[in-house]
């Protein structure tokens, strides 16, 4: 069954080749303190951006190069923007601000005719999220007038909200935007987390009450299926086509944390709401399963593919969205720091130990966090993964996410995203006929075979 791809035999026989001649040496860190944490940051950072191209010569800004998906690069720049927030190194500021306006598309809202073919909506919030980041943590504002980071943020927003889908299975979201793609009759867990936590945190971020009604709809409806357990472990989606009754109960780390970091923010936008302070509590009891007990029980591990070597290309960079959206949970919810900190120090000192692959003198990051032997995987996602859990080490010395009341200065426009070409791509491409290689971005999750693995007796359960 073809579940992942695996890495291309390439740079599987470089890795090999590399984790025989391996350096004994690693990534120092000291996690008392603030200066061994940021100079930790900031040799990964540089290391995760050397994988980026796009502002050399020949290259198109703003994207990865193969075989990373358009997403990720999105995914990418928002970790960037949390590392310039972290540490105060603005070294890296303007490529990323150039990397992201390059694909907001003329009608700023994150749909560049290059992608629109095969974007599904997971691949579109999680760039909509770096804006949100950049609003609400007072990212420079773009030089360019007409372009501000939440109106970026509230385009995505009101398109997505357009795109509710309410013929079958009582509402959610889609996984996929356009009906030429495999995923289309699929309602996920990380397109309706994404949408749930947009708006949850363009609710708290603007104190409007619109957002927040989404929020919860996009919540209830979660409730209302199979994807949210009784023990809060989220499920990867389900199929339209049997009225979304058969969860694919695989989970990942980005699934739970981004419910996570909607349910904490809308905690904080109510001021502490019984029912929010439950979901969020319940999505740190869905984080357990990543943190086995076998390991210690603070070491966050990617279960679904990691123990199995079987991580495509995108599933190695799911570790760092949880990360990232656990740190804000400990200033949102102040009542989840007890149960978050320490998972954020073990998981960060084993990626500290993990980043001593050979390349890069002995500093490659690698996998897996509960070894301390550089286990030979490299890659934007393994990189990115260990930024994000070693900066997330600093949450208590930075201010909380801004708001347009205290602080924030992204102007918005609540009606960015209305009236713009959210339904077809105008392009001639789509008179070609459009096979599984063509879905290049779709790929956030599993390219799964949805009828096959529904039709069979294969199921994989990770439940705590
Ligand atoms: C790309 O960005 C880096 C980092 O800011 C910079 O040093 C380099 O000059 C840029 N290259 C181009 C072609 O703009
Ligand atoms: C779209 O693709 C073309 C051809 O590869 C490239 O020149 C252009 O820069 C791309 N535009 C964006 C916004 O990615
Ligand atoms: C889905 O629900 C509809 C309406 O209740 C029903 O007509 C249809 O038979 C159901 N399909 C499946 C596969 O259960
Ligand atoms: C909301 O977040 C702020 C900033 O971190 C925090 O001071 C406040 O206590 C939070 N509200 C609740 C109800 O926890
Ligand atoms: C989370 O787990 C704890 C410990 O098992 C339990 O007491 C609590 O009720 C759970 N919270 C929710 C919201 O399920
Ligand atoms: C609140 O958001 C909704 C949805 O985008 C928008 O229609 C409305 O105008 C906004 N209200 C205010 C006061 O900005």
């Amino acid at each position: 069954m073809l579940l992942f791809n695996s890495r291309s035999p390439c740079l599987a026989l470089l890795a090999t080749t590399l984790a025989g001649t391996q350096v004994a040496s690693a990534i120092q860190l000291d996690l008392s303190s603030t200066q061994s944490i940021k100079s930790a940051a900031s040799t990964i950072a540089h290391s995760m951006m050397s994988y980026y191209k796009g502002n050399l010569t020949g290259q198109t800004v703003g994207l990865l190069p193969q075989p990373y998906y358009w997403w990720e690069a999105g995914a990418m720049f928002d970790q960037m923007i949390h590392y310039w927030y972290y540490t105060g190194d603005t070294s890296y500021n303007d490529v990323v601000t150039q990397g992201l306006l390059a694909q907001i598309s003329p009608d700023k809202d994150f749909m560049p005719s290059n992608q629109t073919l095969t974007e599904g909506n997971d691949d579109q919030a999680f760039w909509a999220f770096a804006a949100m980041s950049a609003a609400e943590l007072n990212f420079p504002e773009p030089s360019r007038k007409d372009v501000s980071w939440l109106a970026l943020a509230q385009a995505v927003f009101n398109e997505q909200a357009s795109r509710w889908e309410t013929t079958t299975c009582g509402g959610g979201l889609r996984w996929q935007i356009f009906s030429w793609n495999k995923g289309y009759e699929y309602k996920n867990s990380i397109s309706n987390g994404c949408f749930f936590q947009l708006a949850a945190r363009l609710a708290r971020y603007t104190g409007n009450q619109t957002y927040a009604d989404w929020a919860i709809k996009t919540w209830d409806w979660m409730e209302s299926t199979p994807l949210v357990t009784a023990q809060y472990n989220i499920y990867d989606g389900v199929d339209m086509r049997d009225n979304c009754t058969k969860p694919i109960p695989l989970e990942w780390t980005y699934n739970i944390g981004t419910f996570l970091m909607g349910a904490s923010s809308l905690y904080n936008y109510t001021d502490g709401d019984p029912t929010w302070r439950r979901v969020t509590e319940g999505m740190l009891n869905g984080t357990k399963v990543f943190f086995p007990a076998s390991l210690g029980g603070n070491i966050m591990q990617e279960v679904a593919c990691e123990p199995q070597q079987s991580c495509n290309y995108d599933q190695p960079s799911f570790k760092a969205y949880l990360s990232r959206w656990m740190a804000v949970t400990t200033q949102l919810a102040p009542f989840s720091k007890d149960f978050i900190m320490p998972k954020l120090q073990a998981s960060a000192a084993g990626a500290a130990k993990q980043c001593s692959g050979a390349p890069n003198g002995g500093k490659t990051c690698g996998r897996t966090w509960n070894t301390a032997t550089w286990d030979g995987k490299v890659g934007v996602g393994e990189e990115m993964s260990a930024l994000s859990i070693i900066q997330a080490n600093l949450i208590s010395k930075v201010p909380p996410p801004v708001t347009a009341d205290k602080g924030g200065t992204s102007q918005g426009d609540p009606l960015a995203g209305t009236g713009t070409s959210n339904s077809q791509p105008s392009d001639p491409l789509l008179t070609r006929s459009i096979t599984m290689g063509d879905r290049a971005g779709a790929g956030i999750l599993t390219t799964i075979v949805l009828g096959g693995l529904l039709g069979s007796t294969w199921w994989m359960s990770f439940g705590s």
